[in-house]
């Protein structure tokens, strides 16, 4: 069961934000979402940590790039893209202590929205963000800082889309939420893929906080299918952090 959440508040330097959009993020209109999504994360019953606004890190509130826990264990990352690099540090503060931690370091780049921790594996994307001496490192840590069996790490080269969370994401219940594209892929063999309209491909990035799901607003028939399932959704809106590349996962990290 997930209890907790944390996250780091958008400042102003969130107008410059990477993106792959030529729209421009509403600074004063993505800090009113993610009030709501803090809402949404504190009505899923976690207890939700907040950061302060970091303005040298443009792309700071997308904390989730920055670790990967697992198996009781944190993992910093070292991202690939080079105006994050730094991101981590205040992450890795927080986490001291509550977690036994483990780095990622050069040459490898390894980013959280690369990695999906479902049921019996472990996926990471191999993007443009994350390298196969970041995957590698992160095989060793999950063995070295769990002391149990290690999950099976699986890469999947991601194409198209940011981050591999940007095109699937765990819910639980041995499922898979995907676009069309990835739903079949070898990797989530065995376990229930769900496909997201092409329409509603955003809503592949869903975060799933046991059964509760926070996706994105504007998604009906992605709702309607998981609220079907028996999920409770709650829909936040978060149009300013898509124009970012951002989505549901990337603003918290959750355990
Ligand atoms: N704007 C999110 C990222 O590029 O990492």
């Amino acid at each position: 069961m997930k209890t907790h959440a944390l996250v780091r508040l958008p400042g102003a330097s969130f107008a410059r934000a990477i993106s792959s959009t030529a729209a421009a993020p509403d600074v004063a209109l993505a800090q009113a979402q993610h009030a709501e999504y803090r809402q949404a994360l504190a009505a899923a019953g976690l207890t939700v940590e907040i950061l302060p606004a970091d303005e040298r890190y443009p792309d700071g509130c997308f904390v989730e790039d920055t670790a990967v826990i697992a198996g009781g264990t944190a993992v910093i990352c070292r991202p690939g893209a080079a105006s994050r690099r730094g991101e981590e540090a205040t992450v890795a503060q927080f986490l001291a202590g509550r977690f036994p931690l483990a780095r990622i370091v050069r040459p490898g780049t390894l980013e959280g929205g690369d990695v999906i921790v479902a049921a019996d594996r472990v996926l990471v994307g191999r993007s443009a963000r994350t390298n196969a001496a970041g995957i590698a490192q992160l095989v060793v840590a999950l063995a070295d800082l769990s002391g149990l069996a290690p999950p099976p790490v699986y890469a999947v080269p991601v194409a198209g889309c940011l981050h591999l969370k940007t095109a699937a994401t765990y819910i639980g219940h041995n499922t898979v939420l995907a676009i069309a594209t990835y739903a079949d892929h070898p990797a989530f063999a065995g376990l229930d893929a769900l496909a997201v309209l092409d329409e509603e491909a955003y809503a592949a990035d869903a975060l799933a906080v046991d059964d509760t799901i926070i996706l994105p607003a504007g998604y009906p028939r992605t709702t309607s299918m998981l609220r079907a399932r028996g999920f409770t959704v709650l829909p936040v809106p978060v149009s300013e952090f898509a124009k970012a590349d951002g989505g549901v996962t990337c603003l918290s990290l959750i355990w």
